[in-house]
């Protein structure tokens, strides 16, 4: 069912690889309420992944951007602004990959050049997306940008390995980039810290039925799902969350003030 939430607004989404990804629901929400925007993901990802299954859809052009070359970004915002006929109200940064956790490098083995990559792909390009639209004037006063983050940036989780550092990184860009961009232009910055969702990304986590199944017991609500996460990136575009910024919001079930739950309780009381 539709609101019309985003009735009018333009966007670019980063990171729809295929109908599990959490960019692509977001998509379908978007259009769904009513935006019109560009698709963009790294050329490689573009190659393998499902895109323009999604951007026939959605009647969204998809353009190739490297979220780390600031060569594709300004391309990405240039030919945003061109097909969607003027600046853009929201993006969404849905962009995570850490080449230590793909390749299983313990955190004591860390290949350094590998969790520079991943610093610069998950949270640099953060930095590298608002600077560019920035200095392009592409977001519209009273714009919305929207990361997506993991509570492993303020708790450990061993097997999460530098995506922990670099999720922390993307968190204190909002903050920063969020305090400027408030100041000069009323455009809001912030991140959403989602629930373990089995996509891509997160299947690529050593352990990761066994972190999706801790987190659901461990909140009162359950996980959240990516459906729901799209509804809340949704809203958080909308003019409903204009006075939102520089915040990291949690979306996780109420996982992260949960102290122990009955369903843990049951699990280890059977041992
Ligand atoms: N899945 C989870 O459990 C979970 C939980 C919390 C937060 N997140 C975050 O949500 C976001 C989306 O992840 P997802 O779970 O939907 O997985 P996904 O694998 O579907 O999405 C990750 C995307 O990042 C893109 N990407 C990688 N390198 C890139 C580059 N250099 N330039 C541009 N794009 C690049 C990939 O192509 C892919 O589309 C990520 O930031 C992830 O860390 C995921």
């Amino acid at each position: 069912m539709s609101h019309d939430l985003l009735k009018g607004k333009k966007g670019i989404i980063f990171g729809a690889l295929d109908s599990s990804s959490i960019a692509w629901k977001v998509a379908e929400k978007a259009h769904q309420e009513g935006a019109q925007f560009t698709l963009s993901n790294a050329p490689i990802a573009l190659r393998m992944g499902e895109i323009d299954k999604l951007a026939e859809q959605c009647g969204a052009e998809v353009i190739p951007a490297d979220a780390t070359s600031l060569e594709d970004l300004e391309n990405l915002f240039t030919k945003s602004v061109d097909v969607l006929g003027g600046k853009v109200d929201f993006v969404l940064h849905s962009i995570g990959m850490s080449p230590n956790v793909r390749k299983g490098r313990a955190y004591n083995d860390l290949n350094y050049d590998w969790f520079l990559k991943s610093l610069d792909i998950s949270a640099l390009s953060f930095h590298k997306v608002m600077q560019t639209a920035e200095k392009l004037d592409a977001i519209n006063d009273w714009g919305s940008v929207l990361g997506l983050s993991y509570i492993a940036a303020q708790r450990t989780f061993p097997d999460y390995s530098d995506m922990a550092q670099a999720k922390a990184v993307l968190e204190s860009i909002a903050r920063s980039y969020g305090y400027r961009y408030g100041r000069d232009k009323n455009i809001r910055v912030n991140t959403i810290s989602q629930s373990p969702t089995m996509t891509r990304a997160g299947s690529g986590v050593p352990g990761f039925n066994a972190f999706l199944d801790y987190a659901d017991k461990m909140s009162p609500l359950g996980n959240a799902d990516a459906e729901s996460c799209a509804d809340y990136c949704v809203m958080m575009f909308s003019d409903y969350s204009r006075m939102v910024t520089m915040q990291n919001l949690m979306h996780d079930g109420g996982f992260s003030t949960s102290g122990i739950t009955d369903a843990i309780v049951d699990v280890l009381d059977k041992k």
